[in-house]
């Protein structure tokens, strides 16, 4: 059996398999509320068989939106809105849902991609920024306010309530969104934090504060439920956050109650990526290694053979899929006839599941994948 299509298990859920949808931005929340949007891409996306489906960036706060348009889940009408998309999605899809919380810090209050992705001004609705030091991310960006320390205790509380409402919707993993330059990110990478208190300076100072927020979210978050962090295995910067730095986070991390690791990069200033397929591997494969947490591999991860192999060398213990689900829903139906396996898919669309033709039945009609899949169930 190809090591993709095996179940793995984090705290009392099991994914059946390891293809995971990364949690991907949709900018089409209207004041945090999830949209009709949601109900069509969470949809579709909860019908195409992959193990784990992880819902975009959500703001613990309105400051912590990275656009206007950014999903929240800071108030009643917030949660009774994602309440609503989720009813839908659910009825048709057993798939777990995650949610990724976060909060974009000096990267929030910006314009949506589709109208220039850029800093957004007060007359386009945008807001005052905050950060760990009044450094900008670029020139043209917004001074962030320096969070004090009620500022920060402010935003831990955010992260708890989002955390509450979170578990009250039912969702099953909880994600924190510590890549990327977003505030969590920004506080461990010396790129945007120069405090010279006990929150900059040393790996440990940077590190402090985002080990606050993870500690007390997962005091927040029931115990049988799984709850990881996804952060930078590099900035790709000069004086930025590298993978000896990301293999000591993860071990933080891992002792006060992470049960898994996403390894992304980049964001915490504009840096020359060298993308290439699997271009951020390496990164959790070190970190697998040193720490022995289950790690999702991410970044430009196309095909199944490739997922497959990374895998196989003992590299990652989950694939997540971007770009390549949004264009390819059904990615995990075909990987998993190319890899010879069975992934749930909706009774509506039983006879279209393989591409090479009409799957074959038994004697009571049932289409073969479907039988075996319920064989491998019990
Ligand atoms: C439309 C879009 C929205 C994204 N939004 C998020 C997000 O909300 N949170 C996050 O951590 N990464 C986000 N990402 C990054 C993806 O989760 C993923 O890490 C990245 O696209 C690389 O994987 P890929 O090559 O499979 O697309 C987004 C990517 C895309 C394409």
């Amino acid at each position: 059996m190809a090591m993709l299509f095996e179940p793995i298990a984090l705290r009392s859920l099991v994914l059946p398999n390891r293809v995971v949808i990364a949690p991907m931005c949709e900018f089409s929340a209207v004041d945090g509320c999830a949209s009709d949007w949601h109900i069509i891409h969470l949809g579709h996306l909860a019908v195409s068989g992959a193990g784990l489906l992880i819902i975009e960036a959500t703001g613990v706060e309105p400051a912590g939106r990275i656009s206007r348009e950014c999903l929240g889940l800071y108030s009643d009408e917030n949660e009774e809105a994602l309440a609503r998309v989720l009813k839908i999605v659910r009825k048709y899809a057993s798939m777990p849902i995650g949610i990724q919380l976060s909060h974009a810090g000096r990267k929030a209050s910006i314009r949506k991609p589709a109208d220039g992705r850029g800093p957004a001004g007060e007359e386009e609705g945008g807001w005052e920024v905050v950060a760990p030091s009044p450094i900008p991310f670029a020139e043209t960006w917004k001074t962030p306010r320096m969070l004090d320390r009620a500022g920060m205790d402010s935003v831990i509380s955010n992260f708890v309530q989002a955390t509450k409402r979170a578990d009250r919707l039912g969702l099953d993993l909880l994600e924190l969104h510590s890549a990327h330059g977003y505030l969590m990110s920004s506080y461990l990478s010396p790129i945007a934090n120069v405090r010279t208190d006990e929150y900059g300076g040393s790996l440990e100072n940077r590190m402090r504060f985002p080990l606050e927020i993870f500690k007390a979210v997962r005091e927040a978050w029931p115990d049988h439920k799984p709850a990881g962090v996804r952060f930078n295995g590099s900035d790709w910067l000069e004086g930025g956050i590298d993978p000896d730095e990301a293999v000591a986070y993860a071990k933080a991390l891992a002792a006060i109650g992470c049960d898994y690791v996403d390894v992304s990069s980049g964001g915490n200033g504009y840096a020359n990526i060298p993308l290439s397929p699997g271009y951020q591997v390496p990164f959790a494969e070190r970190v697998k290694r040193e720490t022995g947490l289950p790690t999702m591999a991410v970044g430009l991860i196309r095909e199944p053979s490739h997922a497959e192999q990374i895998l196989q060398d003992g590299m990652a213990d989950m694939i997540a899929l971007g770009r390549g689900i949004l264009n390819n829903p059904r990615w995990p139906w075909h990987a998993a006839e190319e890899l010879g396996a069975v992934v749930e898919a909706p009774h509506q669309y039983m006879r279209a599941v393989t591409r090479t033709g009409l799957p074959t039945q038994d004697s009571t009609g049932v289409p073969s994948h479907i039988a075996q899949l319920r064989e491998s169930r019990g």
